[in-house]
C-alpha cells in the first residue's frame, strides 16, 4: 500500500476506508459466482504538500481490463449507452475545431474508447485513439476512428510523432485519472503537443465529491482525485500551466482543465482563479476537510441501510437501477446483497444476465423492470438520474419512486 504521494513522495494521509472491495467493473457469468473474487483495502489518502487526492492500494490493471486469449483486452464500459454523453462529446468537438485546431490539425485522444469523441471530426482532422481495450477500440475503427491498442506511455507518445507528426490537442476524459504514473503521462505529452499546443482533461472533480459526499467515485479505476489545486501543482514541473477551467455535469460533476506550456498562446481565463477561490473556500488543501468528509459517508451508509431495511420489512420490492462502477462500491460498502435488493436494471447488453462483483445481485434488462415494477428502484447510477428518470417516466406514474443518497437520502 502506498503510503507517499505517487505525485511529489511526501507522506500521505490516510482520510478514507470503505472497506475489502471486489473490481467495481467486474461483473460475473453464473458459474463465476462460486468462484473467489480479488479484493484489496479501497482507502484515499490526501497529499498535504501537492494537494492530490489519490487512492493508497492500487489494484493491476489487469484486474479490470480483463485479458483474453485471443481478443486482447476486454472492457465492459461503452461510453455511448449514454445520450447525453454522446451530446456532451459532439458539443466539445465543436469547440475544439473552433479553438484549438491549426491548419494541419491533428488529435490525439487518450482513452478513446468506443470512438465517442473523435467520431465527430470531419475528414480533414487527423484524429487518432489510444485504447487499450480490443472491444471498444473496435466499435471506434468500425466508427471510422483509428485506434492504437496500447495503454499510454512516453514510449507511445515519441512513435506517434515519428509517425504521424506533432498535435494540436491532446485530449482524455475519464482516463487521466486512471493512470497510475501521472508523471510518465506528462513526459509524454510534453512530446506529442506543438509549442501552441494544448492538452486538455477531464475527470471527476475533487471539489464535487466534496460538496455531494460522492465517496462511490472511489473506486479501483480511479487512481486519482483531481482539483485546479493539485493539477497546477502537477503541470507546474512540467513547464505547464492552466489556462481555462469548464465545469461539466458529467459523471457525477467534473471539470475540463485545459492545460498549455507555461506563457503559451491563450490568456489565463478568469475561470480558473475562480474555480481555484471556489476550492479554497471548501478546504480543498486542508486534511480536516478529507476526515470530516469521511464522517459524513458513514452517516449516509447508515441512513441508506435503515432505509432499506425498514422497506424491506414492509414487505416492498426494491431494485437498483445502474450496474454502475460506483453502484458496486455502494453495494459492497453496505452490504446491500441479493436479500435485499431484487436485482439491477442496466441497458448495457453486455452487463445483462451477469452478477455484480461481491454482492452477486443479478443484472437484467430495463424491459424486465417494465413488465412488473417493482416499489423501489435505488438510483445506483445517480450521476444520470435525470435521463433515467425521463425513460422511466411510466414507473412513477404507476406509483413507484426512485431513491438517490448522494449528496443526501432522498425518495425523489
Ligand atoms: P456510468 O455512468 O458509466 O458509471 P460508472 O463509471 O460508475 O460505471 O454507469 C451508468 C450505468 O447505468 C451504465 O452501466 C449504463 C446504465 N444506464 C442505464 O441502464 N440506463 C440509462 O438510461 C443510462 C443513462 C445508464
Amino acid at each position: 500500500m502506498a503510503e507517499n504521494c505517487r505525485i511529489c513522495n511526501t507522506l500521505l494521509t490516510k482520510f478514507l476506508s470503505l472497506g475489502e472491495m471486489p473490481i467495481a467493473n467486474a461483473f460475473l457469468s453464473k458459474c463465476e459466482i462460486d468462484e473467489e473474487e480479488y479484493t484489496y483495502e479501497l482507502a484515499a489518502g490526501f497529499c498535504e504538500d501537492c494537494k492530490m487526492v489519490q487512492l493508497l492500494e492500487v489494484p493491476p490493471q489487469e484486474k479490470y481490463l480483463v485479458p483474453q486469449e485471443d481478443e486482447g483486452n476486454r472492457y465492459l464500459y461503452f461510453a455511448s449507452t449514454s445520450e447525453h454523453m454522446v451530446e456532451h462529446f459532439s458539443t466539445f468537438a465543436d469547440e475544439v475545431t473552433e479553438r484549438f485546431l491549426s491548419d494541419d490539425p491533428r488529435i490525439v485522444e487518450i482513452g478513446s474508447n468506443d470512438g465517442i469523441f473523435l467520431k465527430n471530426f470531419s475528414d480533414d482532422v487527423d484524429v487518432l485513439g489510444i485504447e487499450p481495450a480490443n472491444n471498444v477500440a473496435e466499435v471506434a475503427r468500425e466508427r471510422g476512428v483509428e485506434s492504437i491498442n496500447e495503454f499510454f506511455s512516453t514510449d507511445v507518445a515519441e512513435r506517434i510523432v515519428e509517425e504521424h507528426g506533432d498535435v494540436d490537442v491532446v485530449f482524455g476524459a475519464n482516463t487521466i485519472l486512471n493512470i497510475p504514473d501521472l508523471h510518465d503521462l506528462m513526459d509524454g505529452i510534453d512530446t506529442m503537443i506543438r509549442k501552441d499546443g494544448v492538452f486538455v482533461m477531464e475527470d471527476p472533480h475533487m471539489l464535487e465529491i466534496l460538496k455531494k459526499t460522492a465517496f462511490d467515485q472511489f473506486y479501483d479505476e480511479h487512481l486519482y482525485y483531481f482539483s485546479v489545486a493539485s493539477i497546477t501543482n502537477l503541470v507546474r514541473m512540467y513547464d505547464m500551466e492552466i489556462f481555462d477551467v469548464k465545469k461539466q455535469p458529467t459523471h457525477g460533476g467534473s471539470l475540463r482543465i485545459f492545460i498549455q506550456r507555461s506563457n503559451g498562446p491563450y490568456q489565463v481565463s478568469d475561470r480558473v482563479r475562480a474555480v481555484r477561490s471556489e476550492e479554497e473556500r471548501a478546504g480543498i488543501s486542508d486534511a480536516e476537510t478529507y476526515r470530516a468528509f469521511s464522517d459524513r459517508v458513514q452517516e449516509i451508509r447508515d441512513e441508506l441501510l435503515a432505509f432499506i431495511n425498514a422497506a424491506v420489512d414492509d414487505g416492498k420490492r426494491v431494485v437498483g437501477y445502474g450496474a454502475s462502477s460506483k453502484g458496486n462500491i455502494v453495494l459492497n460498502y453496505c452490504s446491500l446483497g441479493a436479500d435485499v435488493l431484487e436485482y439491477i436494471v442496466d441497458n448495457t447488453p453486455a452487463k445483462q444476465g451477469t452478477y455484480t462483483p461481491g454482492m452477486h445481485v443479478p443484472v437484467v434488462a430495463p424491459e424486465l423492470f417494465r413488465e412488473d415494477y417493482p416499489d423501489y428502484a435505488l438510483l445506483l447510477a445517480w450521476n444520470h438520474a435525470e435521463e433515467i428518470m425521463e425513460k422511466e417516466a411510466e414507473f412513477i406514474e404507476a406509483g413507484g419512486e426512485f431513491v438517490r443518497y448522494i449528496p443526501e437520502l432522498e425518495v425523489l
